[in-house]
């Protein structure tokens, strides 16, 4: 174990989130081991101070200077843990930047991540939500996971039950948030791979399912392409990607809104239930492309919120809450929001 931490004291964040919010940590440490983590929990003081996991900061939203210990997870490695008839099984370091190990999964011929392309932030963030994009979750491959345990100082071994992924949530945002910082991760890729183009607009750009064209990479390039279309960078805008989840109803409430509004997007869900494009609903209430000072709703996604300068949290707060009210007063749907807010 090492000795001394290398703690930080008014720490800027504002490089260390892609919305560019400008908020501090009163302490922070670049964690590098586990044994970093030991040692903060050896350290009463440092105990307990209130806790901030940080990967990529890519899901979060500050809403004000952060009075504890922010721990930036900068632990790297990936490898190759084990192989069987079925699976290739790929272990990666939680700050390992997650579309970089897509990449390197993809470069070695190992299919399965590819639809998950581009995403940003850190393979330990990833399980944290599931990651989910065009027709894929994080679930789908993911084998296990290892996780330091704050309230015991044990490293403790998740299985893909234990982590209760649900749509863009999984046990470390429900039960005790900021109890386990995720060590590495592992995913097991399969040796027959099988494309998935479920999402229409992906279909649309590649070669048949059966067209030895298809590959790993092929499928991870359209993705590359349709997100740039589509989506804000964070390096030229500040944002969080989807600022709301898409919700989630049953079918006969969704029934019932087709049946006044027959243009509204809705995608039916293996449980019978429906999810709602939240962007098409924002859009409706005529929120797409405005301002409000710095907060503003981008132009080309109305679901991602953008930060046009100097926006502080709360002033994207404030822009999310009435943008909240005013697709529940028209709709009757709460939008609830994705990032986490800090
Ligand atoms: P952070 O923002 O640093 O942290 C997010 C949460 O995870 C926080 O609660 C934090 O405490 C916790 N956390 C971080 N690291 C760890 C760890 N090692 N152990 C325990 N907890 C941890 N998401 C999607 O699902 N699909 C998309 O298509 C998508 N597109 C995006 C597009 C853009 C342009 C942007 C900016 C974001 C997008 N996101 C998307 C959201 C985001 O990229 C993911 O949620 C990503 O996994 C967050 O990773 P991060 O390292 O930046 O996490
Ligand atoms: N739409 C509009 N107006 C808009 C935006 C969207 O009408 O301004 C409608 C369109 O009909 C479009 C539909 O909404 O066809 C869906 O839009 P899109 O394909 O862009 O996907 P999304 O539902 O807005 C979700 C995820 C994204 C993920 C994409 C692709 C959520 C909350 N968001 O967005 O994830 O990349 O699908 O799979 O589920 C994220 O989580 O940060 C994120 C970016």
């Amino acid at each position: 174990m090492r000795d001394t931490l290398s703690i930080q004291a008014d720490v800027s964040l504002q490089k260390l989130n892609t919305f560019g919010i400008d908020a501090k940590a009163r302490a922070f440490l670049a964690v590098r081991s586990v044994d970093d983590l030991r040692a903060v929990v050896a350290d009463e003081a440092l105990c307990a101070m209130p806790r901030l996991v940080l990967g990529g900061g890519s899901n979060l939203l500050l809403t004000r200077d952060f009075p504890g210990l922010v721990l930036h997870m900068c632990m790297t490695g990936k490898s190759v843990s084990d192989e069987d008839d079925a699976a290739i099984y790929v272990t990666a370091a939680a700050g390992e930047n997650w579309h970089d190990f897509v990449r390197w999964t993809i470069g070695n011929g190992w299919g399965g991540l590819e639809n998950l392309s581009l995403i940003p932030g850190t393979v330990g963030a990833a399980p944290v939500q599931n990651i989910g994009a065009y027709g894929a979750e994080l679930r789908e491959y993911f084998h296990s996971l290892q996780a330091f345990d704050f309230h015991t100082g044990d490293v403790r071994t998740f299985n893909r039950e234990d982590c209760r992924f649900a749509y863009r949530d999984s046990v470390f945002r429900q039960a005790e948030p900021g109890r386990f910082a995720i060590l590495s991760v592992t995913f097991a890729l399969p040796r027959q791979w099988r494309p998935n183009l479920a999402w229409p607009e992906l279909a649309a750009t590649l070669p048949d399912a059966t067209d030895p064209a298809l590959t790993p990479k092929a499928v991870s390039d359209a993705i590359i392409a349709i997100r740039q279309r589509k989506l804000p960078d964070p390096a030229q805008i500040g944002n969080a990607g989807s600022f709301f989840k898409n919700p989630t109803v049953t079918a006969a409430v969704f029934e019932k809104l087709k049946a006044a509004w027959p243009t509204m997007p809705g995608y039916a869900q293996p449980d019978g239930n429906w999810r709602i494009a939240a962007g098409w609903l924002i859009e409706q209430c005529g929120w797409k492309g405005k301002n409000v000072g710095d907060a503003g709703v981008c132009e080309t996604q109305a679901l991602v919120l953008v930060n046009r300068g100097l926006a502080s949290g709360a002033e994207i707060i404030s822009l999310s809450q009435r943008i909240q009210e005013d697709v529940k007063a028209r709709f009757g749907l709460w939008l609830e929001p994705e990032p986490v807010f800090v």
